[in-house]
């Protein structure tokens, strides 16, 4: 059985539920974490006690990882040590204020030492604690004699998941490779060599660091474990490298072939191979799961790693495409445990192709102007010319220090910087995201006061409800509200902001049928899964009020329907490859990004349109189903990553046509989708396409719309036909322009030319007719020649 498998296996024995690997954009996004760097990321509102303690209070999993960037960054390191990657596995337990230090030991001594389980010779396993951690260094000891057990400081022992959040002290298990292997200076105990590799790391989550950098102890110490997967299958395997195992091995030969070289770990390129291996697990990953190439933020990471990876396949001599040959191999390997990289093979694949064509269109004048500015160089390389590698060939900053750090040349980072200042406030300024709001707010202690409260908005338009709390524009806590604020309802109608449905507006009145003045909600969106709307008007907590949802939040629901099924006719008549990659659907119109790696052709959005309207027209009634999250993946229901889906999800379908997890309001059947239009299509990023649409009442607007102006066009051509009208206009416009260039041609003045000293000089005034054309001829005419010319125009001269 394989070590992952074992790993849960053991965990579910002992009491653990199994979670399944999370998407590496963190679900619950709050602008703190680029991607998920470790296994207890899905759970980090759990252990800060944001969120309920699940039952039974442990977890296990295998959780894809990307460490490449923010606080733990081993993008450098990959390809040039034997055990750092930027995506890997971290098989991790956990126990949510449970079991602590003793049993987390325990565990972990048992699962590697165990003829069972890991099965590791015990005189290779060295163990680390904190220096001041007595408790864990006594527990130790009941397992390994105490010459094994190191105490390092909180630079090596102290773990924390960001700048701010759960943290804790850790304690760290090595294997010793063998001094007759690794005998390098760095080869000690904590030295950053290859010989103690580290295996296993359990944390002690005592702590949550908050903004100003204070320990505040958490509500129930809790462990937080992470393995790598790649490290103990390289040691299983007999491997003092983890790229020689058979996890990275099928990638490399793979290579090798494309190369036409095979891999050879002595020689200078090796390195190369071993870089191009990981990334693609990494770009590979990103990409299925819907990260795209971009100019800043997440996509510029994939975009960073994507392009080193290109170069070093340029360094092995490859001039074209050729990271995208290697996602079958990423199909084979991981295909199973990861079900979405078969599905989305074709279309990572191809926006792999394009970034490849993109950049290996200028990867070979930026290395000669690299190499040039090399050769002047002794020590600082020039800033300047890094932000132009950057800004007209497309190297990020990262790839040209590496290539600095091959050549021991330092860069001048302060002129690059400075030529970027603009650049990146404005990138900053894009990534804050709406967490700003949410992390400043008062929301935590609503939640604990009053948990989360119900939407009954999939079946009611009206609701009555308590206000139970109120919010200032600021999000801080107040006991009323005269004008703006926001109101937290002991259950609402209204459907907050989430998977593209506009938040819903309304109307709130205060006292169960007694008129009072209107309140108007603006806007309703989530915070820490919360319906809060946003209101104008008078309210005080505990207020017994009446909630209204306006009616266009029909017009919404049709929208949001459409966008279901042209989701589906996209990836029935444009292929499986079709993935959604954004969507926006309010009451006047719908937005759906998506996959693709061109322009769709006329004729193609003509055909969507028409399959759209034959499914509308079919009036298919819409089926909402609850289940849990697996079930529904085996129905084949299609779902997003990056969306947040509890255990219990929605899964709305339109027959068979029409298949999704969403937790958005619909129509209920098809037919009240009215007409459906589409009105733009257009390119949002590399191999992303954008479809404007619309239905019901915006698509009856834009019928009569284009009606009346048909109207109107028809009587300006006295009811003519009006291709028929249009086409005679035209004809008689060019025989009106012949006509009247025949007029001035016989109009024409002949220009009065005299000689001085052997050179024609025309002074003359002309009346009509153009000047230009009068230069022209005359400059055919004579050899040499100087003009002037003059004209009236209205009270002005020309000349
Ligand atoms: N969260 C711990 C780590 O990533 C286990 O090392």
């Amino acid at each position: 059985m394989d070590i992952r498998q074992k790993f849960l296996n053991y965990f579910q024995r002992k009491g653990h539920t199994l979670n399944a690997s999370s998407p590496l954009v963190p679900i619950d996004d709050d602008g703190t974490l680029m991607f998920v760097n470790a296994g207890m990321v899905p759970f980090k509102s759990i252990f800060t006690g944001t969120a309920p303690i699940p039952t039974p209070p442990r977890a296990t999993s295998s959780q894809t990882c990307l460490r490449a960037g923010g606080k733990h960054n081993d993008l450098d390191n990959v390809g040039y040590t034997a055990r750092h990657h930027t995506l890997f596995e971290m098989l991790g337990n956990f126990s949510f204020g449970n079991y602590f230090k003793e049993d987390a030991i325990a565990y972990a001594w048992e699962f590697i030492t165990s003829e069972k389980y890991l099965n590791l010779p015990v005189d290779k396993i060295w163990v680390t604690v904190h220096e001041n951690d007595d408790e864990a260094y006594e527990l130790w000891q009941k397992h390994i004699s105490k010459d094994r057990i190191m105490k390092f400081d909180d630079k090596e022992n102290f773990w924390a998941m960001g700048d701010t959040g759960a943290c804790g002290p850790c304690s760290e298990i090595f294997y010793d490779q063998g001094a007759e292997h690794f005998s390098g200076k760095e080869d000690y105990l904590g030295g950053e060599g290859d010989r103690f590799l580290e295996i296993w790391n359990l944390v002690f989550m005592q702590y949550e660091r908050d903004a100003e950098g204070n320990l505040n102890p958490l509500p129930k110490p809790s462990i937080d474990t992470g393995m790598g997967l790649e490290r103990v299958v390289a040691i299983k395997e007999g491997e003092l490298n983890n790229y020689h195992s058979s996890l990275f091995m099928p990638f490399i030969d793979k290579l090798g072939e494309l190369v036409g070289m095979p891999y050879n770990y002595s020689t200078d390129n090796s390195a190369s191979y071993r870089v191009i291996a990981d990334h693609l697990r990494s770009c590979s990953f990103l990409l299925a799961q819907g990260v795209n190439f971009d100019k800043d933020g997440r996509g510029y990471v994939l975009r960073r790693i994507m392009r080193r990876a290109i170069r070093h396949g340029y360094l092995l001599g490859l001039r074209e495409p050729f990271m995208y040959k290697l996602v079958d191999v990423l199909v084979e390997t991981m295909g199973e445990q990861y079900s979405y990289l078969p599905q989305r093979a074709e279309s990572i694949k191809t926006s792999m192709k394009l970034e490849e064509e993109r950049f290996f269109r200028t990867i070979e004048d930026g290395i000669k102007l690299f190499n040039a500015e090399l050769e002047n160089t002794t020590d600082i390389f020039d800033g300047e010319i890094a932000f132009k590698l950057n800004d007209t060939y497309g190297f990020p900053l990262d790839l040209t220090e590496d290539m600095l750090r091959e050549e021991n040349i330092k860069l001048d980072i302060d002129a690059f910087n400075k030529k970027l200042e603009t650049q990146k406030t404005q990138s900053k300024a894009n990534w804050k995201g709406t967490g700003d709001a949410a992390q400043s707010g008062d929301f935590k202690s609503i939640k604990e006061s009053f948990g989360v409260n119900e939407f009954v908005g999939y079946e009611e338009t009206t609701a009555e409800a308590t206000v139970l709390a109120l919010l200032d524009e600021d999000f801080k806590q107040v006991d009323s509200v005269d004008g703006k604020g926001w109101v937290y309802l002991s259950k609402t109608p209204f459907y907050a902001e989430s998977g593209g449905q506009t938040g819903d507006s309304g109307t709130i009145t205060v006292g169960r049928g007694a008129p009072s003045p209107t309140i108007k909600a603006l806007d309703t969106k989530k915070f820490l899964d919360m319906n809060l709307s946003e209101v104008e008007g008078s309210l005080e907590i505990g207020d017994k009020i009446t909630a209204i949802v306006d009616p266009k939040r029909a017009e919404i629901e049709k929208h949001h329907s459409a966008t279901h099924l042209l989701h589906a006719g996209l990836r029935e008549l444009l292929g499986e490859h079709i993935a959604q990659a954004g969507s926006l659907n309010d009451d006047k119109r719908l937005r759906f990004d998506f996959s693709h790696p061109q322009a769709m052709t006329t004729k193609e959005i003509a055909k969507v349109e028409a399959w759209v309207n034959d499914k509308i027209n079919r009036n298919i009634s819409r089926k909402t189903e609850v289940m849990s999250v697996d079930d529904a993946r085996d129905s084949g229901a299609m779902a997003l990553f990056g969306e947040k889906y509890g255990d219990e999800v929605r899964v709305v379908s339109f027959a068979d046509n029409s298949v999704e997890l969403c937790g958005g309001t619909h129509v209920n059947s098809a037919s009240e989708i009215g007409l459906f239009m589409i009105t733009k299509e257009s390119g949002v990023s590399a191999g992303v396409r954008r479809i404007e649409a619309i239905c019901g009442n915006s698509a009856i607007t834009e019928v009569n719309t284009l009606r009346n102006s048909l109207v109107e066009i028809k009587t300006e051509l006295k009811n003519q036909n009006p291709i028929a009208g249009i086409t005679k206009l035209k004809e008689q416009i060019k025989t009106l322009k012949v006509e009247l260039q025949t007029a001035l041609n016989s109009t024409k003045k002949e220009l009065t030319a005299s000689e001085i000293n052997g050179v024609t000089v025309i002074v003359d005034e002309v009346e009509t007719g153009d000047i230009k054309e009068l230069i022209d001829e005359a400059k055919n005419k004579y050899p040499s020649v100087a003009i002037m010319l003059f004209q009236k125009k209205g009270k002005k001269v020309m000349i």
